[in-house]
């Protein structure tokens, strides 16, 4: 459990933006042999294989093969990006003769207070010119290197009442004093390695340099940068190495984009799931019959982190479908279907939870209270699979802190281990048979 937490950790570290997300998680899958496809190639799989596929370097597929060759499918899928601030293309303001600051815009919904006076990091990629076109690097400048000071309340006396902060004017960081003037470009193109006209595009964000921490009483909470949804995509992978062979597909999806409504070629409101699922058919020669058969007796998971109680705001929650961290994994139900989870996805994954002796515990939104969209009705609308909505529990969601229990981490590998282990079989429609 000691080595979840500290790989948990470990991954959270390097995770410094949805770019080092994927790469993070595609260097556990090399580790682990899988082998890379490209989707710009053609796919050679064969039964038993193990592969995955990135999209914009920003989302990734794993899939596991069984022996028998094609079969229904068992998927997980989380997402990679978190609330950031991105910086501009234009990217220095200078102030007063005094300043330079980084001219950022919002990339999703933060609590933007949570950004105020913390040491920022600054990561991204780079295009870089190649002598016969270009090419994407990974950077990250790896120190202190911007900061967003608040206004004292000298200067605001009313800041406890009223704590208003507008994105254009409350939340541009400061890079340095006038003489680092031009340096930012510089400072960008020397982490790549290459000269600043070389420099083609960049996709650089902010990242808050605070470590990821065990704290409470036998260490029973972790706080971190981005838990919302890297906790999910760490310990799905996990799952899916841990898992080993079985008689279906089992798929784990990692997607760029849900904090903006996932409507990116590389988001959950794209055709990479079913682009993939189609392919894997190809590769392993089904046809469309076969396919819609498998489609009609697969099942997604849809792992994404959930509020907990909150320890000052009780009233917030549910009467009874409140959360406890360390309570198990949470399965979250809608009746307007903002969540997948219906009386069927919600049998069958209690079920698998309760035969693996995890822990799970039940999610309603506040009736007077709108929750958020999930991955899972969007992916659905893609492939229509029969989903559940899980996640765990969580404070302070898109605060660029958040906290969750710790031992949450090892409930969600063994949860998800028990589902991609478990073969699934649609005995009727709504009935299954579970071994
Ligand atoms: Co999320």
């Amino acid at each position: 459990m000691e080595n979840r937490i500290d790989g948990l950790m470990d991954f959270l570290r390097k995770s410094v933006s949805a770019f080092h997300a994927v790469d993070a998680l595609c260097g556990m899958l090399r580790g682990a042999g899988f082998q890379e496809l490209k989707e710009c190639a053609r796919w050679s799989i064969a039964p038993g294989g193990r592969y995955f596929v990135t999209r914009n370097q920003s989302s990734v597929i794993a899939f596991t093969l069984p022996e028998r060759g094609f079969a229904p499918m068992q998927i997980v899928a989380s997402h990679s990006d978190s609330p950031v601030f991105r910086i501009k293309e234009r990217a220095e303001v200078e102030v007063q003769g005094s300043y330079v600051q980084l001219n950022t815009e919002r990339y999703g919904g933060m609590i933007m207070s949570t950004w105020l006076d913390r040491p920022l990091g600054i990561a991204g990629r780079v295009l870089l010119r190649m002598p016969r076109g270009m090419e994407s690097r990974l950077v990250d400048f790896g120190r202190d290197a911007a900061l967003i000071p608040n206004l004292a309340i000298h200067m605001q006396r009313d800041v406890n009442e009223n704590c208003k902060l507008n994105a254009q004017v409350d939340m541009l960081p400061l890079y340095g004093d006038v003489s680092a003037k031009g340096r930012f470009e510089a400072e960008v193109a020397e982490i790549a390695g290459a000269s600043p006209e070389d420099v083609l595009g960049r996709d650089l964000y902010l990242y808050n340099r605070m470590e990821p921490r065990l704290w409470g009483p036998g260490d029973c909470y972790i706080s971190a940068p981005r838990l919302d949804d890297l906790e999910c995509a760490y310990t799905s992978l996990c799952a899916l190495l841990e898992a080993g062979e079985s008689d279906h597909i089992n798929l784990c999806c990692v997607f760029d984009n849900e904090e903006v409504g996932s409507g990116t070629r590389q988001g959950a409101d794209s055709t990479f799931l079913s682009d993939v699922i189609g392919r894997i058919a190809g590769g392993l020669g089904a046809d469309g019959e076969a396919l819609h058969a498998a489609l009609a007796s697969s099942f997604m998971v849809s792992a994404d982190n959930a509020h907990a109680l909150h320890p000052n705001h009780p009233e917030k929650s549910d009467a009874a479908n409140r959360l406890l961290m360390n309570g198990g994994i949470v399965i979250k139900q809608s009746a307007n279907q903002k969540y997948t989870t219906d009386g069927v996805s919600r049998a069958i994954f209690g079920e698998i939870c309760r035969r693996a002796d995890v822990p799970v515990q039940h999610f309603a939104n506040r009736s007077d209270m709108l929750g958020g969209s999930t991955l899972g009705n969007i992916s659905g609308a893609h492939v229509s699979i029969p989903s559940v909505d899980v996640g765990l529990a969580q404070l302070a969601m898109h605060s660029s802190y958040e906290t969750a229990g710790a031992q949450d981490v090892e409930h969600m590998v063994r949860g998800l281990t028990a589902f991609y282990r478990a073969e699934l079989r649609v005995t009727a429609d709504g009935s299954y048979s579970m071994d």
